[in-house]
């Protein structure tokens, strides 16, 4: 365990009776608390790395993505890094990487199509889900009146933003592949009375790994008289829109791309792009912070976004992985992922299971095993279903032993043909 300069060896630690915990009796003038770890606490703080390490070995379940390499030195752990306010503006706060902030979503812009970002600004926030909910938030302010249309495949925090922020909603019909049912769509906007609409579509669903047909459906939304004036576009990109956009073979209605006439995009730090700790951007058109933008004298700098106080860390995180891995580094990801995830699909249909993996995907949805396997890969499910995904921080020798043991019980539970 990297226990940094600020430790002893547990042999070199006083007593615990010299040091732990405040003492409400101690007088004001008592000397300051040595900063060292008691021999108990780091025991724990080992048990814990052990427990994470341990728990790595084996996860196959979440989109997290656990090579963490480069990582951002250890030392600048040592520093409160706070990018207070708008990361156009800085703030009075000196400790800020508010400049890495820009570079980063100026990076991501360029994969969404190459944004122009004088008509493009983001931010990095606290995860994903914070990007959706200020994307919609953003939707709402553009369209005041508008309902907001998600897919039943949507994440979870989509209808959460809708009930925080009393936005009415609606959930439109998924395929069995878990996309939005674009006749659903024409459905809807044609019983919506010219209501304006702000549609939230998925890059990369939860459970399936499906991706939104954003062509297609601007192509519905525009026969049925919406037009940009009364529509506001956001995209969840949680997981793939740092996916697709490095995969040449992904046609273009699936891309992340502003181009197509997304207002918003989203995604989490923490999956493709592999920061040690949840977070996440959002970029949208620079009109829709315009609009909530208000100047903050206390900060010296705009609040354009959700949280006031942002996690410097996180920025550094993101700005030390886009910047070390790059195009390169993430096309190889992406590419060797997906052709992972195709061969342990066609694993396990050749011993009868009935496997859902979709195009451009690293999402391989199966049958859901009994509660041993789930526990020991952590595999999230719903429905009857779970689902591995092929990170680059999955092994080979991971899936292989997850095969086994998954295969193993499709032929003991008789389902196999
Ligand atoms: C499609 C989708 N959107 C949003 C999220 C939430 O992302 P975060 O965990 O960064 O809040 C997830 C998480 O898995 C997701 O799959």
């Amino acid at each position: 365990m990297d226990l940094g300069s600020d430790t002893r060896a547990p042999d070199q630690h006083p007593e615990p009776s010299q040091q732990g915990g405040i003492d409400m009796h101690q007088k004001a003038s008592s000397p300051p608390a040595r900063h060292i770890l008691s021999r108990a606490m780091l025991d724990t703080l080992f048990d814990t790395e052990l427990r994470v390490r341990r728990a790595n070995e084996t996860h196959l379940g979440y989109p997290y993505n656990l090579g963490i390499v480069p990582r951002v030195p250890t030392s600048l752990g040592a520093y409160l890094i706070n990018n207070l306010g708008d990361p156009y503006a800085g703030s009075h706060y000196a400790a800020e990487v508010c400049a890495l902030e820009r570079e980063a979503i100026a990076w991501l812009s360029q994969v969404w199509g190459g944004a122009d970002m004088d008509l493009y600004a983001g931010s990095i926030g606290a995860s994903g889900t914070e990007g959706n909910i200020w994307g919609l938030y953003l939707g709402r302010e553009a369209l005041p009146t508008a309902i907001l249309l998600h897919g039943a495949d949507a994440h979870y925090s989509i209808p959460k933003a809708a009930r925080i922020q009393r936005i009415d909603s609606r959930m439109l019909r998924s395929t069995p592949q878990g996309e939005i049912d674009l006749d659903d769509l024409a459905f809807v906007l044609d019983d919506l009375g010219g209501r304006p609409v702000i549609l939230a579509l998925t890059c990369g669903t939860t459970m399936k790994g499906a991706h939104d047909d954003i062509a297609g459906a601007i192509r519905v939304l525009d026969a049925a008289g919406y037009g940009p004036d009364r529509r506001y576009i956001h995209l969840d990109g949680a997981l793939n829109a740092m996916v697709v956009p490095f995969l040449s073979a992904a046609p273009a209605a699936i891309r992340p791309d502003f181009g197509l006439g997304i207002d918003s995009i989203s995604t989490s730090g923490h999956k493709m792009i592999g920061t040690p700790m949840p977070c996440g951007a959002l970029i949208c058109r620079r009109t829709h912070l315009d609009r909530i933008s208000r100047a903050i004298a206390y900060l010296r700098s705009n609040d354009t976004t959700l949280m006031g106080s942002r996690n410097g860390h996180a920025v550094l995180a993101i700005w030390t992985r886009l910047m070390a891995h790059g195009v390169a580094g993430y096309t190889q990801d992406a590419l060797r992922c997906t052709l992972r995830a195709e061969d342990m699909a066609a694993a396990l249909r050749d011993v009868g299971v009935d496997v859902l993996l979709n195009p451009h995907s690293l999402t391989v949805v199966f049958p859901e095993p009994p509660e041993d396997i789930q526990m020991t890969y952590q595999l999230p499910c719903h429905m009857g279903l779970a689902h591995a995904i092929i990170m680059p921080s999955v092994t080979d020798s991971l899936i292989e032993r997850f095969l086994t043991d998954y295969i193993r019980w499709f032929r003991l539970s008789g389902r196999a043909q």
